[in-house]
């Protein structure tokens, strides 16, 4: 079984409009103080889960790379000090286009991340500007070209389906993105988040029609240019998905370390999942969080959702394996077979999977699928 550890970094140079991350602007950052508290926070679960192997680390946040290079360096060396590691541990980092450059890039590489995602969210100014971001295209496409230098492994995060956006415009931004040959894009349809700038001011998106349209383009550009969908929001050459976030949606277990992270594992045959606390201050007070015991039909529900997001879709004898029971007993009978009949789902032998069309309204699909 996989094992992963997410690491979050809650800061940002300023908030932006569109995201609800635990993510807050700060000038000034006890960076010695959240050494110490991740450290404090690991060691704790070294003790719980001492035998664990550790497939994949990722530092998310907020902005992980305004951690210095000697924090994250110091975080892994923690971590190998504790966990046996796999030879090929994946350890990712987030980083904004803003707080990186050639020599930062390089530190961090020698610090052990393996991978690098970069927000670059837009590949025009003035999208840039809406979307709140501090850096231009130009800053964009240089942190690309740097950190293509240094890692093997860059994935870039754009968001579509912004308002105004039309589909000649997405798909011209889409090629340009896609001749930046990176291994990994992830390509989210922005959402109004509860609480946010954006959602305050009532912001107007595009009409559903025009997202499926942008979707089902972008599922044919990427697959074109070889790096297919392996999940609602992210396309990799073969090979390049990311391990971490596969572990999400594949039913691997999971501790979460900083403000807001969660934590999947089973302890004595529970399982258990885990929330920190989404302040930073109080996080650090007490690093623990809240811990609770899923029930089997809670575990079963998560894994079904999590796993129908997948291009694989729901493996049959994994789910067998974690629940002793076949994913069948979960799930509406005569429903399934009208998504069958339908076209939007497919059941057989390997296990249960959406399509293309059936992944455009997915989670309308799970609510009345899943009998909890
Ligand atoms: C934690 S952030 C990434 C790293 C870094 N903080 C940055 O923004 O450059 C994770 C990603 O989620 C995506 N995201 C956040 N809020 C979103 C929203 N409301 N709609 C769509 N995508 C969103 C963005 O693409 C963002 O890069
Ligand atoms: S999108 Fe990234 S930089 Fe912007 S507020 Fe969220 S975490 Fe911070």
């Amino acid at each position: 079984m996989s094992f992963g550890i997410y690491i979050h970094f809650p800061y940002c140079r300023s908030k932006c409009p569109y995201c609800d991350f635990a993510s807050y602007p700060a000038k000034t950052i006890d960076f010695a103080l959240w050494n110490e508290k991740y450290a404090d926070a690991l060691t704790a679960y070294a003790r719980r889960l001492p035998d664990k192997t550790v497939s994949s680390v990722f530092f998310g946040g907020g902005t992980p790379s305004l951690m210095p290079p000697e924090l994250i360096g110091s975080v892994i060396a923690k971590i190998k000090a504790l966990w046996k590691c796999a030879d090929d541990t994946e350890i990712s980092m987030e980083a904004n286009p803003c707080s990186v450059d050639l020599d930062k890039l390089r530190a961090y590489r020698a610090a052990g991340i393996t991978r690098l995602s970069l927000g670059v969210q837009a590949l025009n100014d003035k999208d840039l500007k809406f979307l709140g971001r501090l850096h231009s295209v130009e800053q964009a496409l240089r942190a690309v070209s740097d950190a293509k230098q240094i890692f093997d492994d860059v994935s870039a995060d754009l968001i579509y389906a912004r308002p105004t956006q039309t589909y000649a415009q997405w798909q011209s931004e889409l090629d340009q993105a896609l001749s930046l040959n990176l291994k990994h894009l992830s390509l989210y349809q922005l959402t109004l988040e509860e609480g946010t700038y954006f959602y305050k001011k009532g912001l107007e998106m595009p009409e559903d029609a025009l997202c499926a349209d942008l979707f089902t383009l972008t599922d044919r550009m990427t697959y074109q240019a070889g790096l297919p969908r392996y999940e609602v929001s992210n396309h990799a050459a073969k090979g390049h998905e990311c391990r971490h976030n596969l572990l999400y949606w594949q039913g691997g277990e999971w501790i979460g370390i900083g403000p807001a992270a969660h934590g999947r594992f089973t302890q004595n045959g529970q399982f258990i999942a885990t929330a920190e606390s989404r302040i930073p201050a109080e996080w650090m007070k007490h690093t623990g969080g809240e811990e609770i015991v899923l029930t089997p039909k809670e575990k079963a529900e998560e894994l079904i959702l999590m796993a129908l997001r997948t291009e694989k879709g729901l493996n049959r004898d994994a789910f067998k394996a974690a629940l002793g029971q076949d994913f069948e007993s979960f799930l509406d009978g005569e429903v399934l077979q009208d998504y069958q009949m339908d076209g939007l789902m497919v059941c057989d032998k390997k296990g249960l999977r959406a399509t293309a069309k059936g992944l455009l309204i997915l989670n309308a699909l799970c609510r009345s699928l899943i009998n909890v």
